[in-house]
Order: C-alpha cells, then structure tokens, then sequence
C-alpha cells in the first residue's frame, strides 16, 4: 500500500508543477501535504500559487526555495517533511534554450535528477510504501515520419541537448528501480499548453504576439508536427499514476491530437482574432517563416494505450475548449506577463534572438 500522503513536488513553481500543485488541491480527493521545492530559474515564479498559498501555505502546502543538485537540502527537507512521494517536475524544459547553452541542462536535467535519487535512496531505504515519479517527454524518443506512433518500447534517439539530457535523467531513473529497488515511475508526455505556460513557447508566444502586432515566428517550412494535451490532463495522468502505476513502469501520456504548426498558427490567429475583434487574415500576414531549429523533430505522435487499458487514465479537455481556455487567460493576465517578460528572460531573448 503506497503511503501518498506527504508529497515533495519538485519544479512546482513552474508551468505545469503549478498547475499540478493547483491540480491536487482542487480537483482531487488528496488530503495530505505538499512541499514546492523549486530554485526560481526565470521559468519559477511563486506567483503562479499566490492562490494556494492564501488557502493552505503552513498548513498542507510549502514552498522551499532550493536547487536540486543541492544533496544536503535536498535530504534536510525529505527528512523535515517526512516526505513519502516525490513528483520530479523541475527541468530546463525549453528546446531552443538547450541549443545555445546545453550546459545548464545537463546539471539541472542529469545532475539534479542523480541527486534527487541519491537523496532519496539514503533518506527512504528499503521502504516499497514510497514512490519517486519521474516526468518526462516524448522527445527522447526521436523523430517519427508521416507515420507511426511512440511506444513505451520504442528505442530512445534524442536529438537536442535537451531531450539527450531528460533521456539520460530517465535512464537513471529506471537504473535506481533495477539496482537498488526504489520504487520509481516514469511518464513520457507529448506537448502541453494552457494557463502559467512561460511565453517562449509556441502557443503562449503567439497568442501574445497576435495581441501585439508582432511578427509571429514560424522556424523552416511550419510543418513540423507536435501533439497536444491541455495541461490539467497531463496532470490527471500523473495523479493517475500516484495512485495506481506499477513501480519501475514508464506511461506515455499524450493528447491523441496532432497538429502541424502552420495549421496551428492559422487556428491560434483565427481564435485570437475573433476575442479581439480584429481581422483574422491581418492577423495571419503577420506569420513570419524564420531559419528552422538546428535539428528540429520533424513529429511526435504518442501511443497511449497502456496508461488508458491499465490505468483507465482519459484526456478531458477537447483542442477547442483547452484552445479557448488558454487564450482567454493570456489575454486577462497582463500583468502576469509582463513581470515574467522582464528581466534576465528579455536579456535573454535579446541576446540570442535579437529583436525579433
Ligand atoms: P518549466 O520550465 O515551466 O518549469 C521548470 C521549473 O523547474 C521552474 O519552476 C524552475 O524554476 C524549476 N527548476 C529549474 N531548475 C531547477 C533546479 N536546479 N532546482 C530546482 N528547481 C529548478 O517546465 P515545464 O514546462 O513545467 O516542464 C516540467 C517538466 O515536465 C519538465 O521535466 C519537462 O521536461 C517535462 N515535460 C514538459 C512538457 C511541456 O510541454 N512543457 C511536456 C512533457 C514533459
Ligand atoms: O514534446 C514535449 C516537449 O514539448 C517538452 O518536453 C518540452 O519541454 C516543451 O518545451 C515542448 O517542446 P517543443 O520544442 O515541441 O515546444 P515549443 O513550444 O518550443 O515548439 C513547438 C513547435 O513549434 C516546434 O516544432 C518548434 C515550433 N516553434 C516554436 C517556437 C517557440 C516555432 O515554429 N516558432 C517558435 O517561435
């Protein structure tokens, strides 16, 4: 019987460790405590749980500022929280990023996942009432042509910086469930949109860039094909796997919904428009094809069978409604964006990007 009941998040300041973390409070029977460890990159903001920490900060949720390549406070909070479950969410996430400075990836990505497993190895010991859940990406997996799909066994080809260093986290992962019997979980999840996304991404970007006027980026010739899930379902897969997942497993988790990205873009400026009252082909001739990303995953389709027959885990958010949701909170939360905008990220796109 897995004890479930005080749970250390890991990266829950983040997009979709917020939004798990808001998951669990709202929309679960969960009853226990939550630690948010996070070291507050430009992709952390506490802000995104200002609301969870009103209701429940002190009392069932914490937040602790700190690295998880740091061993000793990593350990000293398992030990303060008596923590039973750890959700590892807290990564470099974002691709372009890994291409101009991997290194920060391997340490966050490799490094901090070997630390988080090291950690818990010495602080749990033979304990099988414990669970280390691993989230992960369906880009290790490679690249797919027209066809086919991503199994849990399909060998792993990663092609960025980024993806090398999730398929090596995950590699580690599954070696400390061999080796040393921590029970571990692991999830492969495809593409994931909606509210706290930080807008660098291709939805949260062009939504903004819409709103703008702003040349809208499309890299190489926008047919790439990536699959997309509404985050609150990924998030239901993971909850889904706390409960129920059989340790040393891994679950693809994806959204059954492929888009290229042109066809994307045309929806989100179509979409956009109509909430703005502009004109959807103005919104359009702002498309702007950019040099492509060097080694830019032609597509990504996922395969998940095993998390729906095994689990009975099931997307709930159709396109539309996710679609609706998420440019409906961009263009609300202005302020929100423009805190997340400043700084060391806009130094940041200035630098590599120039003035787009
Ligand atoms: P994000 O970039 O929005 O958030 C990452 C969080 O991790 C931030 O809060 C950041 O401050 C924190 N963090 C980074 N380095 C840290 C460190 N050394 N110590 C402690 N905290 C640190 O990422 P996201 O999009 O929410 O992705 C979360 C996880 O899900 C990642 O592991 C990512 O690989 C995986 N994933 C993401 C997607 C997606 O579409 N975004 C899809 C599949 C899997
Ligand atoms: O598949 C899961 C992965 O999805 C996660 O593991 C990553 O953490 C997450 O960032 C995401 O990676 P992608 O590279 O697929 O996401 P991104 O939003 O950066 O790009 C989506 C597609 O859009 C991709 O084909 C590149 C393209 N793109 C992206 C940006 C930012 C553009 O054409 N223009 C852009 O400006």
């Amino acid at each position: 019987m897995r004890a479930l009941n005080h749970i250390l998040v890991t990266g829950g300041a983040g997009f979709i460790g917020a939004n798990f973390i808001r998951y669990l409070f709202q929309k679960t029977d969960f009853s226990g405590k939550i630690v948010n460890l996070d070291k507050l990159t430009y992709a952390g903001n506490p802000e995104n749980l200002t609301d969870i920490d009103e209701a429940w900060g002190g009392k069932r949720y914490f937040f602790e500022k700190a690295d998880i390549c740091d061993f000793d406070a990593v350990s000293e909070i398992l030990k303060r929280h008596e923590i039973d479950t750890l959700v590892h969410f807290a990564a470099e996430s974002h691709v372009d990023r890994s291409i101009y400075g991997p290194g920060e990836f391997v340490s966050t990505n490799i490094q901090g996942t070997f630390t988080l497993l090291e950690a818990v190895r010495a602080f749990w010991k033979d304990r099988q009432d414990v669970l280390f859940h691993h989230v992960s990406t369906d880009e290790v997996y490679g690249s797919l042509g027209d066809e086919g799909f991503f199994f849990e066994d399909t060998p792993y080809d990663p092609r960025s910086p980024y993806s090398a260093s999730k398929a090596s986290s995950d590699h580690l992962v599954m070696a400390y469930w061999h080796t040393y019997g921590i029970p571990v979980t692991l999830s492969n999840c495809s593409n994931n949109y909606g509210p706290y996304q930080f807008p660098e991404k291709l939805i949260p970007l062009m939504i903004l860039n819409i709103k703008d006027g702003k040349p809208l980026p499309v890299y190489g010739d926008g047919r790439n094909i990536r699959d997309w899930l509404f985050v609150d379902d990924h998030n239901s897969a993971v909850w889904t796997i706390l409960k129920g997942g059989r340790p040393g497993e891994t679950y693809n988790v994806g959204g059954e919904n492929e888009w290229e990205n042109i066809r994307l873009v045309h929806t989100l400026c179509e979409k956009t428009a109509a909430t703005l009252g502009r004109d959807p082909e103005a919104c359009k001739g702002l498309i702007t094809y950019v040099k492509d990303r060097p080694g830019h995953d032609r597509r990504y389709a996922i395969n998940c069978d095993k998390i729906k027959g095994e689990l009975g885990w099931r997307q709930t958010v159709s396109f539309e409604t996710g679609l609706d949701t998420t440019i409906a909170w961009y263009l609300a939360n202005t302020a929100w964006i423009d805190r997340v905008r400043s700084g060391a990220y806009r130094q940041w796109i200035d630098r590599n990007y120039g003035a787009r």
